[in-house]
């Protein structure tokens, strides 16, 4: 293909909803994984095609970068930008996902501890339509707000942006994270009982790091959070999980295992739980309290992306029901309802325990970069940001709704389906017979990836469940890929010899 036939398969939708960028991106990666343009084939340069095909030259860099991020693609200096060997996709190869099938299932009998990560490994190639991404994407994000900020915070104070700060964060955006709870969740939180993180996963871990040591027993949700299970085995913590009832965990069965386990801590996600997007109802949450209160037992309570509401009235966390007294340590990553990636989180502790955060923070990784501090807190105080959530909110409403109705529409009698208010994920019970790692790989062939909920759970994995999260905002794409699902549950019907056949 020389450029000008590069160009004329580039059939751009301008009036469609998906990013020019992200069109050239897919377009270009269909070429490549068809192999119209071959291994070691030398691309456009960026301008050129911009110029062939109508677009600014920056979507087409932006593509060319996130190709070659993919691994499809490489500048190679003046030389240009080439083609790289198809990296092996499970859907491009039956034997491959054949071999895979195999190798997974030794595995999980020999409970290799890295089977998860490999399974999300085998997610990542080019062309997947990712239900693994549980967060907003960065087109549905007001980016260049941020960028805006990022630029004034160097201006105005290039000392400060470039240089060591207090591990507690800056006091800006303590206090511009304290005026937000108090505007978004109506939570009150002293700027100074915040300390500021790099994402709500070393929230979790500081925390978790103060006040845990091996041996110990946590009681966890089940399902639950696989960073905190990671997290938790790694410390030497053994988590214990307390079943998920529809309106919160199961409190007979929370009560007989502080009795019996004696856990130090309790680790829940009551909005929007990750991954089945429960939420436990205010009368669980003060019951909670009450049991920790009595029990003198810790809380985590992991509350990222609550602003994602897209129904129902908003409950008040346990950290808002809870005093000061109270061992509730209230974690968030900014990530899943503003800006991912630029990993900003916080801790909010009981104020005789900050100084012990701090401690922790510091010696994790004395502090989080100060520039994005800086940027980050202009934006939250800015009307951007709330109007960036506003539109963040509505699309994936939409996308839920979507979602939701095509399983509903596509999938087979006896599959189960719990429908969140909010969030980016939803839990999955596939019909009875059905395994969810044969799923998984069946999924895989048909370029669409899922979370296997067999790894959520602490103990007794439910062998039949998935999450699949929305977070990939492309409409057409998520019809495409709940069909696919829904068809891949067929090809896991029919008789074994046949399965892993060439994909259509
Ligand atoms: C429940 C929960 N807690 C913590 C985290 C980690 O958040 P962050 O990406 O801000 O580190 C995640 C991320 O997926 C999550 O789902």
């Amino acid at each position: 293909m020389d450029a000008d036939e590069i160009a004329g398969a580039l059939k751009l939708d301008k009036a469609s909803d998906i990013p020019l960028y992200a069109q050239v991106r897919d377009l270009l990666l269909k070429e490549i994984r068809e192999a119209r343009l071959a291994e070691g084939r030398r691309l456009p340069p960026v301008r050129r095609l911009a110029t062939l095909t109508g677009v600014n030259i920056m979507t087409v860099a932006r593509a060319y970068k996130e190709l070659a991020e993919l691994g499809a693609i490489a500048g190679r200096g003046a030389r240009g930008t080439f083609v790289l060997p198809r990296r092996i996709a499970a859907a491009e190869a039956p034997a491959t996902a054949e071999k895979d099938l195999r190798t997974l299932r030794a595995d999980y009998a020999n409970r290799d501890v890295d089977t998860f990560r490999r399974m999300v490994q085998m997610s990542d190639v080019p062309g997947m339509i990712p239900f693994t991404r549980a967060y907003p994407d960065a087109s549905v994000i007001d980016t260049s707000s941020f960028e805006g900020h990022l630029k004034k915070a160097i201006d105005a104070r290039p000392d400060y942006a470039y240089s060591y700060i207090s591990p507690a964060g800056l006091p800006s955006l303590r206090r511009a994270i304290a005026k937000v709870m108090r505007r978004a969740r109506g939570l009150d939180l002293a700027s100074d009982d915040i300390v500021i993180t790099s994402g709500g996963q070393q929230a979790l871990n500081l925390v978790a790091q103060l006040l845990l040591k091996p041996g110990d027993v946590v009681l966890v949700e089940r399902p639950t959070y696989f960073g905190a299970l990671d997290l938790f085995r790694n410390l030497g913590v053994e988590p214990v999980g307390v079943d998920l009832e529809s309106d919160g965990p199961d409190l007979g069965m929370m009560e007989s295992l502080i009795e019996s386990r004696s856990p130090k801590l309790l680790f829940l996600m009551p909005t929007f739980q990750n991954p089945t997007g429960l939420t436990t109802s205010l009368e669980k949450r003060k019951a909670i309290l009450e049991l920790s209160r009595r029990r003198g037992i810790a809380i985590i309570e992991d509350d990222c992306g609550t602003e994602l509401r897209y129904r129902g009235k908003p409950i008040p966390s346990i950290k808002s029901l809870a005093s000061d007294e109270d061992p509730v340590f209230y974690i968030v990553g900014m990530g899943k309802a503003y800006i991912p990636g630029i990993r900003l989180g916080f801790v909010a502790a009981p104020t005789h325990r900050v100084s012990d955060i701090i401690k922790m923070k510091s010696i994790s990784d004395l502090h989080t970069s100060p520039l994005y501090q800086d940027a980050f807190q202009h934006y939250l105080a800015s009307d951007a940001a709330s109007k960036n959530l506003a539109l963040v909110c509505s699309k994936y409403r939409d996308l839920l709704d979507t979602v939701v109705s095509e399983l509903e529409r596509n999938m087979p009698d006896g599959t189960g389906l719990v429908k969140p208010q909010g969030g980016l994920n939803l839990w999955v019970t596939l019909p009875s017979g059905i395994d969810s790692i044969d799923f998984f790989l069946a999924a895989l062939q048909r370029n669409v990836s899922i979370l296997v909920g067999a790894h959520l759970f602490p103990e007794n994995p439910d062998q039949r469940s998935f999450r699949l999260s929305f977070g990939f905002p492309d409409k057409q794409a998520t019809i495409r890929g709940v069909r696919a699902l829904a068809a891949a549950v067929k090809d896991l019907a029919r008789p074994a010899s046949s399965r892993f056949a060439a994909v259509v």
